[in-house]
């Protein structure tokens, strides 16, 4: 314990030395949550985590979350130097949709317009017309499904189908998913709602459809803390990374707030409720690039220039349609 309130000392200096400010993730650690608060930073959503960088008046930004938010940020702000506690922190939305294959469907489907989620890779982005978050994505497709357009989407199926249900829209979906998402389980989730009749269920849209169906709330990580801040129930039911129950119990203490079940909540499914990526940010990595990162370049997130500009122009005309 000794040692983590040193590191946490010790970051807090860093930051303040480097002019650096902390953007954080709710699903990443609790301690580095509460740091980004407590620093200055933010800890929220991938929409709000991406405004919050641009807004920023520091220098340079340190992103606790995954490679295609430190990406973002990147792209956004060109002039600053972002870094992450691990650049291995990738997604498997990310990893499941290569830009190559990306484009050759692309490449199929001329006369749709490209919708892409928030986690993906610069190259993706740098082929799409719109990126679009979970916070986000139903209001952008309905305005585009009112304009006539039809809609080439990736790479969650999940949250694809959920945006095409909800507003009727003409879209071809790309099959990724998430790994911890995909992991909620429709039985078992309604033997634990049977045994709480009185939770609210809250589900985070990358969960699959029978999921999806059964919940009081579907919305991104902000919008299901705020569902925990304002009903006036007790008992919520979580589908999405545990990560988020430390917000939660902050937003909303004295609830109860009860984990949705997982394939096996048992060791055969090892990455069940927490990003594996996620959990790769940690007190001792942080402290390691902004110790070290700005002179070596360790943790330093770079985006090539041209590829960065090709995809600013479809995160920035989200940032303005949320505007
Ligand atoms: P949010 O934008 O809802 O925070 O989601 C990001 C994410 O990666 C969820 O798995
Ligand atoms: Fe990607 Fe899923 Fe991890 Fe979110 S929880 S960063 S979608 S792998």
């Amino acid at each position: 314990a000794a040692e983590r309130a040193d590191l946490k000392k010790e970051i807090k200096a860093l930051l303040k030395a480097r002019d650096a400010v902390l953007v954080a993730h709710y699903y990443v650690d609790a301690e580095l949550q509460d740091l980004a608060e407590e620093t200055g930073g933010c800890v929220s959503d991938s929409l709000e985590m991406a405004r919050f960088g641009r807004e920023s008046t520091h220098k340079n930004l340190v992103v606790a979350g995954v490679r295609f938010m430190g990406e973002t940020s990147k792209i956004l702000n060109p002039e600053k130097r972002v870094f992450m506690p691990d650049l291995e922190a990738t997604c498997s939305l990310d990893l499941g949709c290569p830009a190559e294959e990306f484009a050759a469907f692309c490449d199929q489907h001329p006369d749709r317009t490209v919708v892409v989620y928030a986690n993906t890779s610069a190259a993706v982005k740098a082929r799409a017309d719109w990126m679009v978050t979970s916070s986000i994505a139903l209001d952008i497709v309905g305005h585009l499904h009112a304009r006539g357009e039809k809609i080439l989407w990736a790479p969650d199926r999940h949250l694809g189908q959920y945006i095409q249900r909800q507003t009727g829209a003409d879209m071809i979906l790309w099959q990724g998913s998430c790994l911890v998402h995909d992991e909620f389980k429709y039985e078992e989730l309604k033997l634990l709602k049977e045994k709480h009749p009185g939770a609210m269920v809250l589900v985070h849209p990358e969960s699959p459809a029978e999921v999806v169906a059964m919940a009081d709330v579907v919305g991104s990580t902000t919008q299901l803390i705020k569902a925990t801040q304002t009903s006036g129930v007790h008992e919520f039911i979580v589908a999405t990374d545990n990560g988020i129950l430390h917000k939660m119990r902050q937003a909303a203490p004295g609830k109860v707030l009860i984990e949705a079940p997982t394939a096996g909540n048992s060791a055969t499914c090892k990455s069940c409720a927490h990003c594996p990526w996620m959990a790769m940010n940690g007190l001792r990595n942080l402290r390691d690039v902004l110790r070290d990162g700005f002179d070596s370049g360790v943790g330093e997130v770079l985006v090539d220039a041209d590829l960065g500009r090709q995809a600013y122009r479809c995160i920035d005309r989200m940032l303005d349609f949320a505007k």
